[in-house]
């Protein structure tokens, strides 16, 4: 097992520059499936999510070739095959090969997805896509089959019951080769399913209205490759961004699209954080008093459910109280009793959490629960007075690409040790 240790107190300096988008990336590898040729991905960040993705493309017969953030992928030797089940439950956003395999091959065998403990994290909405678009789904153990039976997947109206980043980008891509028009209305809207648009429709499909709650998708017979530059990360910059406030002395925070982060920046603006935006960065200073605020979550535009943990420890060295009410996943309080063996004055009160500030932090052993409650814990140990060591990083490592060069780099005292 891998862990964390961290000598806090030392003010971080300098610039950190951000890596492509996991959230988009996880995606864009699966819906490579449907090229008939090579797609080469520029910008993909270094972190074990892609090593697993990679995996389970080349056990399925694609070949990938990786020159540091540039992957090529030829999909053309990908057989119809059950899905690598270990890997599978690896990572939750597997559930993205569903869409691409049961396109290209009419049916897909997979395990069902892992992912962080967030609580229940259903794919109802994805099925009930895959279904009204003519598939049948059925289980077999622990695996799960959707299978059209020979017939190509039907174009067809579909109303998201919740907004849903997975199953709209899922459905997009199982669309974007069926027969007819697809339209998903309730669509969400996160910048990450407008990459996976531009990925498809450079591919040669007709996506229209990505980025909108209504999708419109003309099925066509063939997509072939092209060359795609991943989108910039905006929950890693607003995690390096929170850091830079809590405990920077004048931090450059680089390759950040500011409109992806109108919503985290306004609530950093209402706690006083003093910052300059760039055109494609945002330089933080070292901040005075800072005043306390609340935060509710909420589908994008607005504030991001991954940004809810990583802002947390710096909320709790501004001056006040508030609390913080996440609608999308009300369990994703799993870090607030480790901030709390830090001192952190914080706790959950009727499924939200409440804070006092200022606290003054100090370094413990904790854990990593999932990956942004990890980030959150990584920032408490930057600032905590003492020795924090942090185990379970194997979270982390899957959404922060080279975390620990970046942190060290701005001045941080961090390590990452074999325990
Ligand atoms: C994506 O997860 C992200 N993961 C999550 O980031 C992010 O927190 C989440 O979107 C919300 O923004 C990836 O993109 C790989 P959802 P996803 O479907 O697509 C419910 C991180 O830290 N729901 O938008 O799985 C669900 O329970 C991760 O990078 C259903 O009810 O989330 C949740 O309450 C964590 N049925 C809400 O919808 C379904 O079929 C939103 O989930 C699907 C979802």
């Amino acid at each position: 097992m891998k862990k964390i240790v961290i000598n806090g107190g030392h003010p971080l300096k300098g610039e950190v520059a951000v890596s492509g988008a996991k959230n988009s990336v996880v995606a864009l590898i699966p819906a490579i499936i449907l090229a008939e040729d090579v797609v080469i991905l520029d910008g993909v960040p270094a972190i074990s999510d892609v090593d697993s993705l990679i995996d389970i493309m080349e056990l399925m017969g694609a070949k990938v070739e990786r020159e540091g953030e540039t992957l090529a992928i030829d999909p053309r030797g990908v057989q119809d095959v059950p899905m690598p089940y270990g890997k599978i439950n690896s990572l939750r956003a597997s559930y993205y090969f569903y869409g691409s395999l049961l396109a290209r091959f009419g049916q897909a065998v997979v395990g069902l997805p892992g992912g962080c403990d967030l609580g229940p994290r259903p794919i109802d909405l994805h099925l009930k896509a895959f279904e009204a678009m003519g598939a049948k789904v059925s289980y077999q153990g622990e695996s799960m089959r959707l299978a059209t039976d020979g017939n190509p997947l039907k174009g067809t109206h579909i109303y998201m019951d919740t907004v849903s980043v997975g199953a709209t980008i899922n459905t997009m891509i199982a669309a974007s080769r069926a027969q007819g028009r697809t339209v998903i209305e309730n669509a969400a809207r996160e910048p990450e399913i407008i990459d996976v648009a531009t990925l498809l429709n450079n591919m040669g499909a007709h996506i229209r209205g990505a980025g909108t709650d209504i999708i419109t998708i003309e099925g066509v017979e063939r997509l072939h490759g092209t060359r795609h530059q991943v989108i910039p990360d905006r929950i890693e910059a607003g995690t390096y961004i929170a850091m830079a406030a809590a405990i920077g002395e004048g931090v450059k925070v680089s390759n950040v699209l500011y409109e992806h982060l109108e919503s985290f920046i306004s609530k950093l603006e209402e706690m006083g954080v003093r910052m300059t935006v760039e055109e494609d960065s945002i330089f933080v200073e070292k901040q005075d008093q800072l005043k306390s605020v609340s935060i509710k979550t909420s589908p994008y535009p607005g504030f991001a459910t991954d940004l809810q943990q990583p802002i947390t420890p710096l909320l709790l060295r501004t001056q006040g109280r508030g609390n913080i009410r996440d609608t999308i996943y009300e369990k994703r309080v799993n870090h607030v009793a480790e901030l709390a063996r830090m001192g952190a004055k914080i706790s959950v009160l009727s499924g939200q959490i409440v804070y006092e500030a200022p606290n003054s932090l100090s370094g413990a052993p904790v854990k990593a629960t999932d990956l942004r409650a990890g980030a959150a814990l990584v920032i408490a140990g930057l600032m905590a007075e003492g020795r924090t060591e942090i185990t379970n990083v194997e979270f982390i490592l899957r959404g922060y690409s080279n975390i620990i060069e970046k942190l060290t780099e701005l001045g941080a005292d961090i390590q990452l040790i074999e325990d």
